[in-house]
């Protein structure tokens, strides 16, 4: 399946927003928004205005991972700012057959999340309702954590299920990602993979999205 780049804007400069997608842009392939609500984690992000603004300045596909506990509330007003994915946490639905149905309905595509501590078996039974599979490398809610390589053998069996059953699922992971951990994910099976402070973080972003592509490509 296609490696993707989807920087984390949560380590941008949010008062330069626009400006830091727009220097990265050409070399990445989707948008991961971290949106949270100060309850599911403790931590307040961003939400619909912001995205929206971002919106009006970039045609880049928006993968918004919903750190909230009421995620379904939120789909309408995501997708009307623009959204192109939400991906819900486990967690929150242990049961995501109408969290699906409901995005679907919006024309969202949808996604499950994982924590580092939940194990595959939580979502295994829903993958095919999945456009993308995230696999917590951090325990969510603030960027610049260090990578759970605990979390590997998920993505191994995820993978693995896909292979398998013919799934469509992408299968992302988020959380410490730098070019060495994110070879191990590769490896491991993942082909979407955020990256926060490994990219934002950077003195030259453009050049850190290529080290981590250089990374990823051509690793099996
Ligand atoms: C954490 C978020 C991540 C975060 C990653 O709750 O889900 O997307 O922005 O940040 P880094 O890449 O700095 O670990
Ligand atoms: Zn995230």
């Amino acid at each position: 399946m296609a490696v993707k780049i989807a920087p984390s804007i949560l380590a941008a400069d949010l008062a330069r927003l626009a400006d830091d997608v727009s220097r990265v842009a050409g070399g990445v392939d989707l948008l991961h928004l971290d949106v949270m609500d100060g309850h599911f984690v403790p931590n307040l992000s961003f939400g619909m205005p912001v995205i929206a603004a971002l919106r009006a300045t970039t045609d880049l596909y928006f993968d918004c991972h919903l750190m909230v506990t009421n995620p379904i509330s939120l789909f309408a007003p995501l997708k009307a700012a623009g959204a192109n994915l939400v991906t819900v946490h486990i967690e929150v639905h242990p049961q995501p057959v109408l969290a699906a149905s409901a995005a679907r309905d919006l024309g969202l595509d949808f996604g499950l999340v994982l924590n580092p501590a939940t194990p595959f078996e939580a979502v295994a039974p829903f993958m095919e309702l999945c456009d993308l599979l995230l696999v917590m490398s951090v325990n969510p809610g603030f960027g610049g954590q260090a990578f759970i390589p605990g979390v590997l053998a998920k993505v191994e069996a995820a993978r693995k299920l896909v292979e398998r059953a013919g799934l469509r699922a992408d299968i992302e992971i988020d959380g410490g990602v730098t070019p060495e951990t994110a070879r191990l994910a590769r490896s491991a099976g993942a082909n979407v993979f955020v990256a926060g402070t490994a990219i934002f973080g950077s003195p030259d972003p453009v050049a850190a999205v290529e080290r981590l592509r250089a990374a990823v490509d051509g690793t099996q």
